[in-house]
């Protein structure tokens, strides 16, 4: 739900209100789609009948860092404690598909690029998707599995968190990782999930896990010969890290294209527009 344009419209209008209720354009799934809403001096109205009252949506526009949804007569912050992880994830508005936020940490690029965007810098290393069999490691909002997905991959795709899952199922941007038949999902540690799938069961694989503070196994040199194992002869990696011209970037992606090397990875290289490295089975 967008609260600004809302106030602002009612702010522009309020001579309209006095007359009985108005009608706005607007969106109710986070900028996914556009609705029309009515709105009347008590709040606005949407065509589901969901409604948002002015004092709720005067406090959505203050809070910068938050997405909203509208539930019966109010409205609900999209977050959910992990009690697994003990992390909070949460929704991120952008000036597109909204980011993924665990433990105060961004899991999708939102500077100068929206994350969805970021998806498609992401998936260009990976080349041709249609008809191939592609691994996404870690699910997140389902972005690149959804992506990968439409471009004609099946796509198998593993998130360990259970409250990363209830915010994909809360954002309206993530609705086709339930719906797509190409996308099987899995939920489990991928470290572990891995195990279960045959030498050479993919032709691609998105490895794009947390940053390595929050993940180092999934950086490490046995995770890396589980992927090598289970992707075909020639087949493409791409490993997305971040800024490989910060310094963390730099020193994680040395030890990344070391580490990638000797589990058997062939053609291993920068690309530092997609913020990550690419390699070859
Ligand atoms: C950077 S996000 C992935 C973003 C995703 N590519 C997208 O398009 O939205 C990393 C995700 O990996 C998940 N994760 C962390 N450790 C994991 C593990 N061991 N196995 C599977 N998923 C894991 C996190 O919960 C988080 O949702």
């Amino acid at each position: 739900m967008q609260a600004r344009p809302l106030l602002e419209a009612r702010r522009l209008d309020t001579t309209l209100i006095d007359l009985g209720t108005t009608r706005i354009d607007t969106s109710a799934d986070l900028g996914y789609s556009r609705t029309t809403a009515q709105y009347d001096d008590e709040g606005v109205i949407f065509a589901s009948g969901a409604r948002a009252s002015w004092p709720a949506l005067e406090h959505i526009a203050t809070d910068d860092s938050g997405c909203y949804e509208v539930l019966g007569d109010h409205t609900e912050r999209i977050q959910q404690m992990s009690t697994w992880s003990g992390r909070l994830a949460s929704l991120y508005p952008t000036t597109g598909p909204p980011a993924l936020l665990l433990s105060g940490t961004l899991m999708h690029r939102i500077k100068g690029i929206h994350p969805g965007q970021d998806t498609q810098r992401k998936l260009q290393p990976l080349g041709r998707l249609a008809g191939v069999r592609v691994l996404d490691t870690a699910t997140g909002l389902g972005y690149t599995a959804i992506d990968a997905a439409r471009a004609g991959a099946r796509v198998v795709t593993v998130e360990w968190d259970p409250a990363v899952i209830d915010i994909e199922r809360r954002n309206p941007w993530s609705a086709e990782l339930f719906a797509c038949e190409m996308i099987e999902r899995h939920q489990g540690d991928v470290a572990e999930v891995i195990d279960s799938f045959e030498a050479a069961a993919f032709d691609r694989i998105l490895h794009d896990p947390p940053v390595f503070a929050l993940a180092g196994d999934l950086y490490g040199g046995a995770f890396y010969r589980q992927l090598r194992r289970v992707l075909a002869r020639r087949g493409r990696l791409f490993h997305y890290i971040g800024n490989l011209e910060s310094p963390s970037g730099a020193r994680v992606s040395r030890g990344v294209a070391r580490r990638l090397a000797e589990a058997g990875f062939e053609d291993v290289r920068l690309q530092p527009d997609a913020f990550g490295i690419s390699a070859r089975g």
